[in-house]
């Protein structure tokens, strides 16, 4: 190689090689309608063998590196004080140190337990964008959840290099308003229903000023921190030369507490937690806690996930992971815009979504354009994705039904799973799709519970 540049190659390849494989079940177009139709047209019940690429979410489905499974054979089962609840508090630390860290078996138990003790009736959670679990245990305490990003994340054509910012004036006036009714201040890094946009350092300082001048607590729902740290890597001036952990421990250093689904960056099948510096917070909430999920030291988890999180939390900050992390959720997208599907960009960190009300002008929301999308993405090509629109946040608390923000339908990418080839399927099958739009129709609900509707709702196809 003497007197040759250093090469350059553009392609950037996974950082791994694959250890063991699963094998995928192929089925027919005929099979895939036949099991749709059955599920009441409802993906979430959809047996997963009936599905080809599986991207219903990027939670607890990842793929685990040789070091996970290696851990795992650590794991100590004590009752108390396990030596695997010490490895993954000191790993959960290492990035977020916060004073008290309680296992949880995923993130909505780690929700479920601080809006049990902050919220209430009366009561105001205001959040970026809340995700669905989150509104629910707000609401389901009696408080009201609030969405203050700012406009351009409301956009899915807005270009914003942090769509998942929080709308500072918003926030300001509403703690101007109503502060005693404001228990905690959230922000979701990134923020997932808005379109996995990521929050920049700079608006989550902003963030930190406001809740100071106002004596209120900041909580991160921190599932996709390192997907966040690294957008801010990427696109935040001055931040470039920085390791991602170190961007991390700055954004845990402006927040008074956390809540995690570790299903997420923390690369686990399984787990949360909930964590905080407030010394009587964290004894309500541990009190909570034993109630509910099981004593202190491994929370609703067994201890060989606690090891397994622990040695995730390692990886998932790694510079080369997550530039094929970023880069691959990208190229599904950059193909999709280029291809004329309507998208909404800049693409996310862990999922690209796709617009349906855009795409399928001729079906009003209310009869469910991301519904009819999802369905149709499945009966085509066996690609299982999720309906983040209408069904997901039409229902209102009093009963009523209202068209939500955007009719979105979610490509979650699960994290070291599918190899390019899998997301070139993905993609024609997209474009097929897309070329049919106007023969797709739309879909009324046949029956759905109070909440979370999405979830075990049925349908059926109008006309
Ligand atoms: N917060 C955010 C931003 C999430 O994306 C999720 C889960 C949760 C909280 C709840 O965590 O599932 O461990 O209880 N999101 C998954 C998804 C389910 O598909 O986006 P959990």
């Amino acid at each position: 190689m003497r007197g040759m540049d250093a090469p350059i190659f553009n392609t950037i390849i996974e950082p791994f090689r694959i250890h063991s494989v699963e094998p995928l079940r192929m089925t027919t177009p005929e099979q895939r309608k036949t099991a749709i139709a059955t599920a009441g047209y409802n993906l979430f019940k959809v047996n997963a063998q009936d599905v080809l690429i599986d991207l219903l979410t990027d939670s607890g489905t990842g793929a685990m590196s040789r070091d996970q499974w290696a851990a795992i054979q650590h794991g100590d089962e004590s009752y108390a004080g396990s030596p695997s609840f010490f490895i993954f508090r000191d790993a959960v630390r290492e990035l977020f140190p916060f004073d008290h860290v309680l296992p949880t078996h995923q993130g909505r138990a780690a929700e479920k337990i601080i809006f049990s003790v902050l919220g209430g009736a009366g009561k105001v959670i205001p959040n970026n964008t809340h995700f669905d679990t989150t509104r629910a245990n707000v609401e389901a305490s009696g408080a009201t959840a609030v969405d203050l990003v700012i406009a351009e994340g409301r956009d899915p054509q807005a270009v914003h290099p942090f769509k998942g910012n929080m709308d500072i004036e918003a926030l300001e006036s509403l703690l101007r308003e109503r502060a005693d009714d404001v228990p905690v201040v959230f922000i979701t890094i990134t923020n997932n229903s808005g379109g996995g946009q990521p929050v920049s350092l700079a608006n989550l300082h902003a963030v930190r000023d406001v809740c100071d001048k106002y004596g209120k607590m900041l909580f991160l729902d921190a599932c996709r921190f390192a997907e966040n740290a690294w957008f801010i890597h990427e696109r935040e001036a001055g931040h470039g030369d920085r390791d991602v952990a170190d961007i991390v421990r700055e954004i845990a250093s402006l927040a008074d507490g956390m809540t995690m689904s570790a299903k997420k960056d923390p690369m686990g099948n399984i787990g949360g937690w909930l964590a905080m510096n407030d010394d009587d917070l964290a004894r309500d909430c541990r009190n909570v806690l034993i109630l509910t999920e099981g004593f202190p030291t491994y929370g609703g988890l067994a201890g060989r996930d606690l090891e397994a999180l622990a040695q995730g939390l390692k990886e998932v900050v790694s510079h080369d992971y997550l530039r094929y992390r970023i880069r691959s959720t990208g190229y599904l997208g950059d193909a999709l815009v280029k291809a004329g599907v309507p998208v909404l960009t800049p693409i996310g960190g862990h999922a690209v979504y796709l617009d349906a009300r855009a795409l399928l002008p001729h079906i009003p929301p209310l009869e469910y354009p991301g519904e009819a999308l999802a369905v149709a993405l499945y009966e085509a090509g066996g690609v299982r994705s999720v309906e983040i629109g209408t069904v997901m946040f039409g229902r209102q608390p009093d009963g009523s039904e209202v068209p939500a923000a955007l009719d979105l339908v979610r490509l979650a990418i699960p994290r070291r799973t599918y190899t390019q080839s899998h997301i070139d399927y993905v993609i024609e099958v997209c474009q097929h799709v897309a070329r049919h739009a106007a023969d797709l129709r739309g879909y009324r609900i046949v029956d759905e519970p109070p909440a979370l509707r999405h979830f075990t709702a049925t349908f059926e196809p109008l006309g």
